[in-house]
């Protein structure tokens, strides 16, 4: 399997860390960016998450994956390559490229972008099991991947960006990455974009602090892995998991509560700071949409939507659009 990485080397990847560590951390609220969830263990707990009765993104996604595969790729005429920005396990590639019809003789290609070795190495596993799909795995951020990726297709793109992973930017974040999507395609390219939507606020707090305390797990993962890679001390008992609907800015909000004073020392970043009881370090915002929000910023970043289908269950958008 090729493989090809920006982030270079590891040295630099923690070089990287720290230093996001350190400049997030001094913000306020102190803030982590929520990227660093997915080493090994996030990974591992992420995909127990999809699984939660009470997280519904993943099957709502999947299911509108299947039921309109088709529809996808009609939508998408003559599509030879995906490339999927933050493919997770896998599994929703590989039904998407089930649809993908082959031309005879022409070949199809299936990049993978993810900062995360243990993602790739799954989904690149699961890919790898369709005839006739040429798997690149590309180690880097979205950004250099996308660009690296692009500049290696040879035919109409088809650019996957599934699971609300866009719920991750703020508003202007989010215009910029689809802006530079647009850049790194050609006209007549296509992105299919998965969004999760506004939904009552009882469901949204129950997919982010989930009852069997996985979403717990993975948001205080974070701590324990600067305390493995960047030499601190954390104590974890010390902070509690919080999830808050932020309807003003139509986001869940991620957080991790002081339960009392706790001094912060990361020897690695040089970090040195003191939280107060009930401080709070902000870890993730997960964006929610309405189906024409999706729609009208796709417009203003130079794509023409040309189909949306919802599952009204769950709540959950998946939206085609044509690069202009
Ligand atoms: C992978 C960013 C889409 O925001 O729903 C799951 C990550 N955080 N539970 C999301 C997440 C808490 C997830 N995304």
């Amino acid at each position: 399997m090729p493989h090809s990485g920006s982030l270079a080397t590891d040295a630099a990847a923690l070089e990287q860390f720290a230093a996001d560590v350190k400049y997030y951390l001094s913000l306020a609220p102190p803030q982590l960016p929520s990227r660093y969830f997915y080493d090994d263990l996030g990974s591992a707990l992420f995909d127990t998450i999809c699984r939660l009765p009470w997280y519904t993104i993943t099957r709502a996604e999947t299911r509108l994956l299947a039921a309109h595969g088709a529809d996808i790729f009609r939508c998408a005429l003559a599509v030879t390559d995906i490339i999927e920005l933050g493919p997770g396990s896998g599994e929703k590639l590989k039904i998407l490229l089930a649809g993908l019809p082959r031309a005879s003789g022409a070949s199809r290609a299936a990049h993978l972008v993810d900062v995360s070795p243990a993602a790739l190495a799954s989904a690149a596993q699961t890919i790898g099991v369709l005839p006739d799909v040429h798997v690149v795995t590309h180690q880097a951020t979205y950004d250099a991947g996308l660009r690296e990726a692009a500049s290696a297709v040879a035919g109409r793109t088809l650019v996957a960006f599934l699971g609300s992973n866009i719920g991750n930017f703020d508003a202007p974040g989010a215009a910029a990455f689809l802006q530079n999507v647009r850049a790194c395609l050609a006209e007549g390219d296509a992105l299919l974009l998965g969004v999760d939507l506004v939904k009552p606020e009882r469901r949204l707090l129950l997919a982010y602090d989930d009852p069997l305390g996985v979403t717990a797990a993975f948001n205080k993962n974070l701590l324990l892995r600067i305390n493995r890679e960047l030499g601190a001390g954390i104590d974890l008992d010390g902070f509690s998991h919080r999830a808050v609907w932020n309807g003003a800015q139509s986001r869940v909000e991620m957080h991790l509560v002081a339960r009392s004073d706790q001094s912060i020392r990361i020897p690695r970043a040089q970090v040195d700071i003191h939280l107060q009881a009930g401080d709070v370090i902000w870890t993730e915002s997960s964006y929610k949409y309405g189906p024409e929000k999706v729609k009208s910023l796709l417009e203003s970043c130079g794509f023409r939507p040309t189909a949306q289908w919802i599952d009204r269950d769950d709540d959950f958008a998946l939206t085609m659009a044509e690069a202009l």
